[in-house]
């Protein structure tokens, strides 16, 4: 029996969050969905099969109900006409839930559509100051991954780009409100609560000036449809879900590209490859690895029930791995045929931004593919960033003879 066999549920779930196992929790998943419904010692379930999670994910008795009704530090925030304001619609069940996506919906997505083809030029411009005719260096996280996807929401939203950095920085604290609420500390919870506040405040600023300033953008026309409080929310919702996860799936991208030069070859000669090979970094390298949901009643599973109100752990990154759907699972494919992953959830919160994420991804890899002259990582595997959940590279310079 290897080292890893001989551990147990609990602690096999307990190593995919330690610091060290960063750079490759797989094996952990692996060895959980030899038990793909496990119940850890402090009674919640972790599931790791594909089957089961993708049923999970759709099932109406299994909720979000974020934060945890009976988390003693839960309080209860009203609404003017009384009544209860449940928060970002990710964490809300239906009919709440339904009611807040329907309206973003119908104004993201037709926006979407009318910037991807705004996206190439936006990765040129990021990419301008490396073209120099010389050797260089980029960082794909800091010079690229990082600051795409908050132009491109900010492009979306109407924010002023003279405050994307503003924005950017409320990204990167406020993310870790993603993270599951046992794992946040007291501090954790007061530092969110201030930079909840701050955005707070700069978004009613950036509401008065449009208001003042009306345009077509997505903040004037959700301003239209919701109230204050679901519109702070809604705001703050996209900035958050959309940016860390698109962060990670450039830079998990960029590297897994790095480690398979011959996908990095094919992509630069052919852009086409970069459909299923997107899909492919989604499935093998998912920028989400977990999320969490409570059971709403008793549910039957592999031949044990979850009774109602028992917490559980969807591992998105072991069903992305999941050898009874997935032919040769650990390896790269990147033109893998069928390719139903985890990676943006599934039923009612299935990702709003999944468009988006993908035009960004594609554009921003095959780009970094065919102007980059015989790259190079500097260091393998690149330092992590804490995130055990939305988890990807804190850095990963990449050196090249020539950027075209
Ligand atoms: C929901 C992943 C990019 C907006 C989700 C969920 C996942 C996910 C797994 C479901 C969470 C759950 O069920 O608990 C990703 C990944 C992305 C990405 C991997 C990038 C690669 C984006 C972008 C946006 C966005 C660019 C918008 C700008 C949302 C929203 C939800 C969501 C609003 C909540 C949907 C709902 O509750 O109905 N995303 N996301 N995401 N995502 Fe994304």
């Amino acid at each position: 029996m290897t080292t890893i066999e001989r551990l147990s549920e609990t602690e096999l779930f307990e190593n995919i969050f330690k610091p060290e196992n960063r750079s490759d929790p797989y094996p952990f998943y692996r060895q959980l969905r030899r038990q793909p419904v496990s119940r850890i010692e402090d009674g919640r379930w972790v599931i790791t099969r594909h089957r089961d999670i993708a049923q999970l994910l759709r099932d109406p008795r299994v909720g979000v109900s974020k934060p945890d009704p009976s988390d003693p530090r839960r309080q209860t925030i009203r609404k003017p006409d009384g009544s209860p304001f449940e928060g970002p619609f990710l964490n809300q069940d239906p009919p709440g839930h339904d009611e807040l996506r329907a309206v973003v919906t119908d104004e993201f997505i037709p926006r979407v559509m009318t910037i991807r083809g705004h996206l190439e030029e936006l990765v040129s411009a990021h990419l301008a100051p490396f073209v120099t005719g010389q050797a260089g260096e980029l960082d794909v996280v800091n010079d690229l991954a990082y600051p795409l996807p908050v132009t491109v929401i900010c492009e979306l939203l109407g924010v002023p780009r003279e405050d994307e950095a503003i924005f950017g920085d409320f990204a990167r604290r406020l993310t870790r409100g993603l993270d599951p609420a046992e794992t946040q500390t007291d501090e954790d919870l007061r530092e969110l609560a201030i930079a909840r506040g701050e955005m707070t405040a700069y978004c009613a600023g950036l509401f008065d000036f449009r208001r003042e300033n009306p345009d077509d953008g997505l903040l004037c026309a959700l301003m239209n449809r919701l109230d204050l409080f679901d519109l702070h929310a809604t705001v703050q919702l996209l900035l958050i879900a959309g940016h860390e996860t698109t962060v990670n799936l450039i830079t998990n991208g960029t590297l897994t590209l790095m480690r398979n030069p011959s996908a990095m070859a094919r992509l630069r000669e052919d852009p086409d490859l970069a459909i299923p090979l997107v899909e492919e970094v989604l499935r093998y390298e998912p920028p989400v690895q977990m999320t969490t949901r409570r059971a709403l009643a008793d549910i039957d599973l592999g031949g044990v029930t979850i009774t109602q109100g028992s917490r559980m752990f969807l591992m998105l990154a072991a069903g992305n791995r999941d050898e009874t759907v997935f032919a040769d699972p650990d390896r790269f494919v990147p033109d893998r045929e069928s390719n139903p992953h985890l990676a943006y959830g599934g039923g009612v919160h299935y990702c709003v931004g999944a468009t988006l994420a993908r035009a960004e991804a594609q554009i921003a890899l095959t780009a970094l593919a065919r102007r980059m002259r015989a790259p190079a990582l500097v260091a393998d595997p690149p330092p992590y960033r804490e995130n055990a959940i939305l988890r990807g590279p804190e850095h990963l310079p990449v050196a090249f003879e020539r950027m075209s």
